[in-house]
């Protein structure tokens, strides 16, 4: 039976630093409460002339690379964000382009924390089904372009960046997707939420002024319903695929806050040197924080042909996911 198989990893990140102490210049926080709160000490910020789309784009190119193939040879580019350059025309044309992808078909999917591993689950299907032969998936966010720099509940969660993986149909049982798991439960959808410049609240004066493109966020709610989905889902792909928690070899979770992921592992009974995480160094860069996790464990060794990894996402929606993947 065929497999969807990810032949290539690449990520990338913008240059400009901020650390938590910048933060404490801007409000009223510290170090030691992000640094406790949410394992986070420093972030990337695109520059101010920077979209989605410029993070993206070498992002692919490096994942183009590592795969061994061209653009041209790309069926389907997929761009998981929340933070499009613009509403229309999809982010994902735009990168087709830059990328002289001439024979991709090219969509945005909005799953938001959840959107890299959305994306997989869509790409395995258009694999498995024979339509196309190598798609590649984006996670690329610009958050940093929607947070309230004067809101201390959210602007020091995140940070900016891109993450790409090229997946390819093949008969290779030993490497692939094995399963993907979706869930959503729309009616926490206010616990995360950009209120305005959608058709509910269009953009004016008053939307502006009362600061509703901004991203609201009810942490402490979001925290207990995260620990307990990522869980339970890592639990039952794990059981209904025959697997147990000690044939995992790397857990990639979404970096959104340390605490939840060692409450994740603990619960999971899971040491936390099978855990990779960047969050110290990135902080929750949404759809781009398993592709950038799962490239630089790629490159820097930590993952290795046929492990056996477990991704884990959770985001706004509420959106949630698990995947199993033999590398
Ligand atoms: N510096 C100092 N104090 C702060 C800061 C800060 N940056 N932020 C909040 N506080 C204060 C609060 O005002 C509060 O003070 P009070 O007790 O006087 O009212 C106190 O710290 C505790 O606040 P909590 O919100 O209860 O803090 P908590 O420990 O829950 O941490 C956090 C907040 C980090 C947001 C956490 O709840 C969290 O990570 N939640 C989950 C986020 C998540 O997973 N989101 C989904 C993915 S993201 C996506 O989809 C785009």
């Amino acid at each position: 039976m065929a497999r969807a198989i990810i032949i290539g990893t690449g990520s990338y990140l913008p240059e400009r630093v901020l650390t938590n102490f910048d933060l404490e210049k801007k409000v009223d926080t510290s170090d030691e409460w992000i640094q406790t709160r949410t394992g986070i000490s420093e972030r990337r910020l695109a520059e101010d002339n920077i979209a989605t789309s410029d993070l993206a784009v070498p992002a692919a190119t490096a994942a183009l690379d590592a795969a061994g193939i061209t653009a041209a040879e790309l069926d389907l580019i997929i761009v998981a964000t929340v933070t499009p350059d613009r509403v229309f025309p999809a982010t994902a044309c735009l990168i087709q382009h830059q990328l002289e992808a001439e024979n991709a078909a090219a969509f945005d999917l909005n799953a938001a924390c959840s959107g890299f591993v959305y994306g997989l689950k869509v790409a395995e299907q258009f694999l498995l089904s024979g339509s196309y032969k190598n798609i590649m998936i984006l996670g690329a966010e610009t958050i940093s372009k929607t947070v309230d720099w004067s809101d201390r509940n959210t602007c020091v969660l995140f940070g900016d960046g891109a993450g790409a993986a090229v997946v390819q149909a093949g008969d290779d049982n030993r490497r692939g997707i094995i399963d993907i798991r979706l869930y959503t439960d729309g009616s926490f959808a206010d616990l995360l939420v950009m209120p305005a410049g959608g058709s509910r609240l269009p953009a004016s004066h008053k939307t502006i002024t009362e600061g509703l493109h901004h991203i609201k966020m009810k942490g402490n709610e979001i925290f207990k319903i995260a620990v307990r989905n990522l869980t339970e889902s890592a639990q039952t792909i794990l059981k209904d695929n025959g697997f147990t928690i000690e044939d995992v070899a790397l857990f990639v979770p979404h970096q959104a806050n340390s605490r939840i992921i060692q409450a994740v592992a603990n619960a999971l009974s899971l040491p936390l040197d099978k855990v990779y995480s960047i969050i110290h160094k990135y902080g929750n860069t949404s759809a781009a924080s398993i592709p950038i996790a799962l490239d630089e464990a790629a490159r820097n060794g930590r993952l290795k042909r046929g492990d056996l990894v477990l991704l884990s996402a959770f985001g706004s929606g509420l959106a949630w996911a698990a995947a199993l993947i033999r590398w």
